[in-house]
């Protein structure tokens, strides 16, 4: 394996969580975030999190915190950024990042759902910019998206995948750059109509999140919806959509059904109440089961700075 550079930009969830997954597999991970605190903090973070995944602390060998996107991004071979998901910002980061990186450096966005063209308006060399779309937590979600837009390179897509998967990841492209890729398009579709089920009094929510996971949810890790369309059949799939599509929800903005909630301070775990309440103690528990269940299916992904059992 030939060890990378590669340049983060951001040190919350999402990004110590990347930096870990090169810096496990060997390679150089420079690293930074405006916030002084965020910064002193990143390195304990990283090792907090190799220690919930039982794994050694040699990754941090590998990893530099720096002050600035200039002295981070100086010699990259890839940039990841990590920030905020605001447009502004991250054309103002790209902009920045295409005038300090070296200019073969490949600049990916970590965006959940904004189109990368938008993001790298001010990027020239286009051809080195795409997506590189992760999922919480980086470190044990296989996936990432890797979107193209109508100029990206496509000796950057391949390198880009070829890396992904030497870091144990399950990469896959995504050939236009849509709003949502294709993994928030499918989960956020989910979401509408779960929510258009509780506002319609279908039924509550707590019954909507038992009918997923005791239901098809059970079956999702190992049979996508189009494997399981050909399972039962394209001509029953066709009828049952003829019963079904004009009961759907298909409203193009956000549910007003959310704005009450949000309106009544309900926001979820950071207020202890969204669609359900949450002590702190049910908040941890229910991350500790995902944790435990993602680490079951899918392990630590293998590294070259621990030697494989
Ligand atoms: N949280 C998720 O589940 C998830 C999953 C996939 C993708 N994403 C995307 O990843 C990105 C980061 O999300 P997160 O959950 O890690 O957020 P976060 O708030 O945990 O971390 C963002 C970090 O970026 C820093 N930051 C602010 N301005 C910056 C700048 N100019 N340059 C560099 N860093 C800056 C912040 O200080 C913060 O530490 C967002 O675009 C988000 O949509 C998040």
């Amino acid at each position: 394996m030939t060890a990378r550079r590669i340049a983060i930009l951001g040190g919350g969830l999402m990004g110590h969580g990347i930096a870990l997954v090169f810096a496990r597999a060997g390679h150089t991970v420079t690293i930074t975030d405006p916030l002084p605190g965020v910064r002193s903090a990143i390195l304990a973070r990283i090792s907090g999190t190799l220690d919930d995944l039982g794994a050694s602390g040699d990754a941090l060998t590998h990893v530099t915190v720096v002050d600035t996107l200039e002295a981070c991004v100086a010699g990259a071979d890839w940039v990841i950024e990590a920030a905020p998901e605001d447009l502004a910002l991250k054309q103002k980061i790209f902009a920045d990042v295409a005038r300090a990186a070296p200019r073969d450096a490949i600049l990916a966005s970590n965006t959940s759902v904004i189109p990368i063209g938008q993001i790298m308006a001010e990027v020239t060399p286009r051809g080195r910019a795409l997506g590189t779309h992760w999922w919480n937590p980086p470190y044990l979600v296989p996936l990432v998206e890797v979107v193209r837009t109508p100029q990206t390179a496509d000796d950057a897509v391949a390198a880009t995948m070829a890396l992904l998967r030497e870091v144990g990841k399950t990469p896959v492209e995504v050939r236009k750059d849509v709003a949502g890729f294709v993994g928030n398009r499918l989960q956020h579709a989910l979401w509408r109509e779960a929510i258009a089920l509780v506002a319609e009094g279908v039924c509550d929510a707590e019954t909507v999140d038992e009918v997923v996971k005791s239901g098809f949810g059970a079956r999702l890790a190992v049979l996508g919806p189009l494997e399981n369309a050909d399972l039962v059949g394209l001509d029953l799939t066709r009828a049952i959509h003829g019963y079904v599509f004009p009961a759907l929800d298909r409203a193009t903005t956000p549910s007003p059904y959310l704005d009450e909630l949000i309106a009544q301070g309900r926001l979820g775990f950071k207020s202890g109440e969204g669609f359900a309440r949450w002590s702190p103690e049910q908040q941890a528990a229910l991350r500790a089961r995902l944790t435990r269940h993602l680490k079951a299916s899918f392990g630590a992904p293998a590294s070259a700075t621990e030697p494989k059992p």
